[in-house]
């Protein structure tokens, strides 16, 4: 399968999410070999979205000329979306919001209501494009927390979308604390692998992975220390 990873996260390969995805991919690539090319999003030159709707009228053309034209190029060759990114504010980071409005010229002005929702048309024929959102969390639940992020997700690939959530992700990135963060990584290994073999993941291990690594008072306890 064709991938592409599509980093939100401000730290690049640094990031504790990015622990997480590795993680998945090399799970994927036990179930199936993988073709996966990684974008960082602090590394692209992307403007803001000017709102001026010229792909629109332009047959998909933004009057911008940075790195998104090429990203959008070719994103109808891959067969996965992978978006890696921190929950940041309760929502996606700033960097990955910015790349979703570059994405307005892959959909056209005409819509239509699919089932409950009202959505653009899309430019291409994305029928074979799955979508896949690895979200790291500071806090130890979605609860309260994670909503914005998932309901955002779904609303923008309602087709075929898996969402893998991970709390305390801080955690990924002291070599101290491997003990705890191994057993978790093993699990989304497994998670990858199944999602290699079967485009799913059960909801037992979906729920495995959600639950704190560290008790959540502990961790909320430890939190001064993981950010020095
Ligand atoms: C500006 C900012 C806002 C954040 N907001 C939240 C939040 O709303 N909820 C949460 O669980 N974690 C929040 N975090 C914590 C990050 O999700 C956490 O540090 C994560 O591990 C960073 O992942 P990364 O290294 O992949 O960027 C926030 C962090 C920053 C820097």
């Amino acid at each position: 399968m064709k991938i592409l990873v599509i980093n939100g996260s401000p730290k690049a390969e640094a990031s504790d999410t990015m622990h997480a995805t590795r993680a998945f991919l090399a799970g994927m690539n036990e179930a199936a070999p993988q073709e996966t090319e990684v974008i960082h999003l602090i590394d692209q030159r992307i403007g803001f979205c000017r709102g001026c709707f010229s792909c629109w009228k332009n047959e998909g053309k933004c009057i911008q000329n940075d790195d998104m034209r090429l990203i959008l190029e070719k994103i109808p060759d891959f067969e996965l979306l992978l978006f890696s990114f921190p929950l940041l504010c309760h929502g996606r980071p700033a960097l990955l919001q910015l790349f979703y409005e570059r994405m307005l010229p892959l959909s056209r002005v005409e819509s239509e209501k699919f089932g409950e929702q009202y959505d653009h048309l899309d430019r291409m024929d994305f029928t074979r494009l799955r979508y896949l959102m690895i979200c790291g969390l500071g806090f130890p639940v979605i609860s309260h927390n994670a909503e914005p992020a998932i309901e955002q997700f779904k609303l923008a690939f309602p087709e075929d979308h898996t969402i893998l959530m991970v709390p305390e992700s801080p955690l990924f990135h002291s070599p101290e604390l491997e003990a705890v963060t191994r057993p978790r990584l093993e699990l989304i290994r497994q998670a990858g692998a199944q999602y290699g073999a079967t485009g799913s993941i059960e909801s037992t291990l979906t729920e495995a992975i959600l639950s704190p690594m560290i008790p959540e008072e502990k961790y909320i306890s430890m939190l001064p220390e993981l950010i020095e």
